[in-house]
């Protein structure tokens, strides 16, 4: 062992010992990280990783891509921050004339902010400022729906039907979170789309006559369920009639797509896969692709006339809004996506990857449910794939499955699932668009190798429960 190597191995020691970051877990280690390259994370240790999560659905164009670094570079030679009150900025402009140009609709109005939860939250006041500029006081309400998450701030965690995150702060927050997902595989009416007449959209319009339209501003949903619930999918027209029942009752449409935005299911929205175009739209998580800190609410023209005639002023924002640096990027990214045309092939990649996982079901009967939609999957764990009995919440079997894929060198994300968002587990695979069909081939390679490796610490722990 080389004198140079020792040193290096001491720091690397001493950075994962001594720690003063609140982590996740604070009783875990963590990895430390050198570099990324494609799909692939590489720690200091040397240790490859196959990033099948891109982190948390993010690093959509996979990671170190130089055409992004470039454009870094070129931003921070100019300025890196203004103040959105003092100045604008061409990389901002820019983007925004970008954003309307690639989204559907009449969706031409950002407002940008730096993280999911603040462009949920900044989509919900727009919702109740624009009923106020139209002289509607009453209406300040939001309907969302349970197994969904919107982000951790309060305003945007009033909204998440998500009992894990929402418990120890109910007390404080708004009961948002009212009518059941279009949760197939676990249906609560116990039948089957289209028979079913979707039932779960119906509830929409029940509840709004339980509360009353003129209470309600707008109704919350993320295109494809997320953290909450693994990639839960809706079936064909559950869209139509959520966004026509907003209509007849004067309800603003807000889509979460902080988790499919800007291609993760093979369109630029993941709305257009069900034929809708919302009146707000949330952004976050791909539009940096991980690259800086950047996120958005989009609003249509029919938001901002009221405003425009009225206050002039949507009232949120964050110190680092439309700050020059984080939009440059944003701006490189959507570019990149546009001229290497990525989204072209994410719904063939989709397939390919959908029907390997599910060849793995024949052997590992905890596969209970293969779903999602482009390349935003997600595989549902049960302990009887007959009764969709979930496994006992002491056996962990997430932070189990996610702990085996990491030694693997796998990334996978993990999720909630359960109709009650407490008992179920599901993980999301969802890598960088960019993934070729060879190393698609060695993430199911390390998948089922993690499988094999679960099976055995399933049985071992469960031979105790007999
Ligand atoms: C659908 C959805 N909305 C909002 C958020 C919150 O985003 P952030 O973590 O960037 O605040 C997330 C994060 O996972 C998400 O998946």
């Amino acid at each position: 062992m080389n004198y140079n190597y020792l040193i290096f191995k001491m720091k690397v020691v001493s950075i994962v010992e001594k720690s003063f970051i609140i982590k996740p877990m604070l009783d875990e280690i963590y990895p430390v990280i050198d570099y990324g390259k494609g799909v692939y994370l590489f720690d200091m240790e040397g240790k490859k990783y196959l990033d099948a999560a891109s982190g948390a659905v993010t690093a959509n164009i996979g990671h170190g891509v130089k055409e992004i670094m470039e454009a870094m570079l070129h931003q921070a030679k100019k300025v890196s921050f203004v103040y959105r009150s003092q100045f604008t900025s061409e990389a901002a402009e820019k983007l925004a004339e970008k954003i309307a140009a690639l989204i559907p609709g009449e969706l031409n109005w950002s407002f940008f902010v730096n993280s999911g939860s603040e462009a949920t939250e900044t989509a919900m006041k727009m919702a109740i400022q624009y009923w106020q500029e139209k002289g509607v006081q009453t209406k300040t309400k939001i309907i969302s729906r349970w197994v969904s998450y919107h982000g951790i701030t309060m305003g945007a965690l009033s909204m998440s039907g998500h009992p894990g995150r929402r418990a120890r702060f109910v007390p404080l927050l708004e009961d948002f979170p009212a009518i059941n997902p279009p949760y197939c595989y676990r249906c609560p009416y116990n039948l089957e789309a289209p028979s079913c007449n979707y039932l779960c959209a119906q509830e929409l319009e029940t509840t709004i006559k339980r509360i009353g339209a003129e209470q309600i501003a707008a109704f919350i949903a993320e295109p494809v369920i997320g953290a909450a619930g693994g990639a839960i999918t809706p079936p064909k027209d559950y869209f139509k009639q959520i966004k026509k029942i907003c209509d007849d009752h004067d309800i603003l449409f807000i889509a979460d797509e902080v988790m499919t935005g800007f291609g993760r299911t093979g369109t630029m929205l993941a709305c257009e896969q069900w034929g809708v175009v919302p009146d707000i739209v949330a952004f976050g998580k791909g539009m940096g692709a991980g690259f800086v800190p950047i996120a958005a609410a989009v609003a249509s023209d029919k938001i901002m006339e009221p405003i425009l005639a009225g206050s002039k002023s949507v009232m949120s924002g964050h110190t680092l809004s439309a700050n020059p640096q984080s939009c440059a990027v944003s701006l490189a990214v959507l570019e990149y996506l546009e001229k290497n045309e990525i989204l072209k092939e994410v719904e063939s990649k989709g397939v390919y990857l959908k029907n390997q996982l599910e060849k793995l079901t024949s052997q590992f009967p905890f596969m209970g449910d293969v779903r999602g939609k482009g390349l935003l999957l997600g595989i549902e764990l049960v302990a009887d794939r007959g009764t969709k009995t979930p496994f006992l919440r002491t056996l962990s079997v997430i932070p189990k499955m996610i702990a085996l894929a990491k030694e693997k060198g796998l990334l996978i994300y993990p999720a909630g699932a359960g109709l009650d968002g407490v008992n179920g587990d599901s993980f999301i695979i969802a890598p960088p668009l960019t993934i070729t069909k060879r190393e698609m081939e060695e993430l199911v390679y390390l998948l089922k190798d993690t499988f094999t490796a679960f099976s055995k610490e399933i049985s071992a722990g469960t031979e105790g429960d007999h």
